[in-house]
């Protein structure tokens, strides 16, 4: 798991802070994020969307009745984190979050001091018998009840497809009916060459500690296999339940060019 004591090695922590405009980050991460954004100027736009998104994922699973949130690959804290967007709703909404990142788990639990409803835990989101068995999941999240599992920009950090794709079946399976798994993840540009995200998986790939998987619809929609998939279904991120409702999706509106995202229910 990546420590904060290494800091010649950027960290997807890290670089996603700085693309946030946040402060947790080092020179190593601030070049990797400055070829990034040469290689794909959206980069930090496709950040702030994405954190959007997260917004208005919470707020829709909060108005469906979730009251317990499983937060893995959860980051930095940074401006609107899922217990502050979830307990403004319901004051005890419980999250856990969960990063192998030492930093994002240590300026969390800062973060959480006093909060009762809400945990920061260090575990690799690859090994989710380890996640689900530890103490702070058990302890505050009740299985028997609803549970969103939300793996916001993360999965493409697991690049190993049939692992992708046995991990995110693992956290699902202990899962209450009306449980939900929330996803956004990096695609290819559709219809177009996705020659950008290729050179930003070798920038990527060439600096930072954690490779980089882009998956196209097909293999993201596999995420979602047996899960009722809730309108708009699986689209660029700007697309699900915008809050402007004179929102026209734009085919050269560069967010819409960074990746797909969903949110599926377990039936019943
Ligand atoms: C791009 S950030 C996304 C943060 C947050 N989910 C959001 O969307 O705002 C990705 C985070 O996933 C974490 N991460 C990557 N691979 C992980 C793994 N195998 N286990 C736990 N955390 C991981 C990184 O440390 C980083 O904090």
């Amino acid at each position: 798991m990546p420590e904060t004591a290494e800091p010649g090695v950027a960290a997807a922590a890290r670089v996603y802070d700085y693309l946030l405009g946040g402060t947790h980050n080092y020179v190593v991460d601030r070049e990797v994020a400055a070829q990034m954004l040469r290689a794909f100027p959206m980069a930090a736009v496709g950040a702030r969307y994405n954190r959007e998104l997260l917004r208005r994922m919470v707020q829709y699973l909060i108005g469906a009745g979730v009251r317990q949130f499983l937060d893995l690959g959860s980051g930095i804290p940074t401006v609107g984190n899922v217990h502050q967007i979830a307990q403004a709703e319901v004051p005890a909404a419980r999250v856990v979050y969960v990063d192998y990142d030492a930093e994002a788990v240590e300026l969390g639990r800062e973060l959480l001091a006093g909060n009762e409803f809400a945990t920061a835990l260090r575990a690799d989101l690859r090994d989710p018998d380890s996640v689900l068995r530890a103490p702070e999941v058990r302890e505050l999240l009740d299985f028997s009840q609803p549970v969103a599992v939300l793996m916001i920009s993360v999965l493409h950090f697991v690049p190993d497809d049939a692992e992708a794709v046995r991990v995110v079946r693992r956290y699902l399976e202990p899962l209450a009916p009306g449980s939900y798994l929330a996803l956004s993840h990096l695609a290819p540009a559709e219809g177009r060459t996705g020659a950008l995200q290729q050179e930003t998986r070798r920038v990527y790939n060439e600096t930072v500690a954690e490779k980089l998987a882009i998956r196209d619809r097909a293999q993201i929609g596999e995420f979602f296999a047996g899960l009722e998939l809730i309108e708009p279904g699986l689209v660029p991120l700007p697309d699900w339940r915008p809050e402007d409702p004179d929102y026209v999706p734009d085919e050269e509106d560069a967010p819409r060019q960074v990746g797909l995202c969903a949110v599926g229910r377990l039936p019943g």
